[in-house]
């Protein structure tokens, strides 16, 4: 197996305390309905995605694995399980805002299952690893993210908290994935399955949502240009050192513990008040 190059502190499964608030905005990400969206949609694919990494690690993860990565794979569902309960909760929100999300949900839901009986687990666990690439890539960026200042506070907390956790977990799917089945071709074709899904499946249903925001008069469609363009402004800075991110998973010799960014996702859950 290859080890994580810095030390393993136990992982721990938060419990947080998340109120959403009935008269929370439409537009809670800097009153901007695209920023708003683009995380709406990455949320809406969250609880189902996170379901799919916790099975295809278990089909996985044998009992030869060395126990200190077991228990960290208990950990990991611990957390990917309570993500995705709260995402759910943040789900009824939407929808008594007067969003129509359950088709959309039912799609992805189809292709996840029919995802989990037609490829072999090995695949599974290779787009998990690529999918738990990106998502502690948009955690490490969130913790320094200017925009997140004018997120709602209860949308702010979900969101810094899930990035702190993944931060804390990133490296377990990838060495499941090390210890099973260390092929890099396997690992880069998960990568790739796993942005064109992540990608795919979270641009769509942005595009839904705002789309139901200009029929619902909530957005002039004249406005969405100029909002995408503060969006890409405010982010523009995160640009490049994204990219060199999603490059660096390319490389052979590539692990994920090889940046540690548990010191401002531990500062940042002191702040937040989540133990
Ligand atoms: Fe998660
Ligand atoms: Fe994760």
């Amino acid at each position: 197996m290859n080890g994580s190059p810095l030390p393993r502190p136990k992982i721990e499964v938060r419990t947080p305390d998340l109120a959403f608030p009935a008269d929370l905005p439409h537009h809670w990400l800097a009153g901007n309905a695209v920023a708003t969206q683009v995380f709406n949609g990455l949320n809406l694919v969250f609880p189902d995605g996170e379901r799919f990494f916790i099975r295809a690690v278990r089909d996985c993860a044998g009992d030869s694995l060395d126990p200190a990565l077991r228990s960290e794979i208990r950990a990991f569902n611990g957390q990917e399980g309570r993500h995705a309960y709260e995402h759910e909760r943040y789900f009824e929100v939407l929808e008594a805002q007067g969003y129509r999300v359950k088709g959309f949900l039912r799609v992805f839901r189809r292709f996840l299952d029919w995802s989990n009986r037609l490829m072999p687990a090995p695949l599974r666990l290779a787009i998990t690893a690529g999918a738990e690439h990106y998502t502690a890539t948009f955690g490490a960026f969130a913790f320094e993210d200017p925009l997140l200042d004018q997120a709602h506070p209860s949308m702010k907390k979900l969101m810094l908290w899930h990035a702190a956790e993944e931060i804390e977990h990133k490296h377990v799917a990838f060495d499941v994935l090390q210890a099973t089945h260390p092929g890099v071709w396997l690992r880069r074709l998960g990568y790739v399955l796993a942005t064109l899904d992540l990608f795919g499946f979270s641009a769509f249903a942005a595009r839904m949502l705002l789309r139901q925001d200009v029929q619902a008069g909530r957005l002039r469609r004249a406005d969405v240009k100029g909002q995408r363009a503060a969006l890409q402004a405010a982010q523009a800075q995160f640009a490049e050192p994204m990219k060199a991110r999603v490059r660096a998973y390319w490389r052979a010799d590539f692990h994920p513990s090889e940046t540690d960014e548990r010191p401002q996702a531990y500062a940042k859950l002191a702040e937040l008040g989540i133990a």
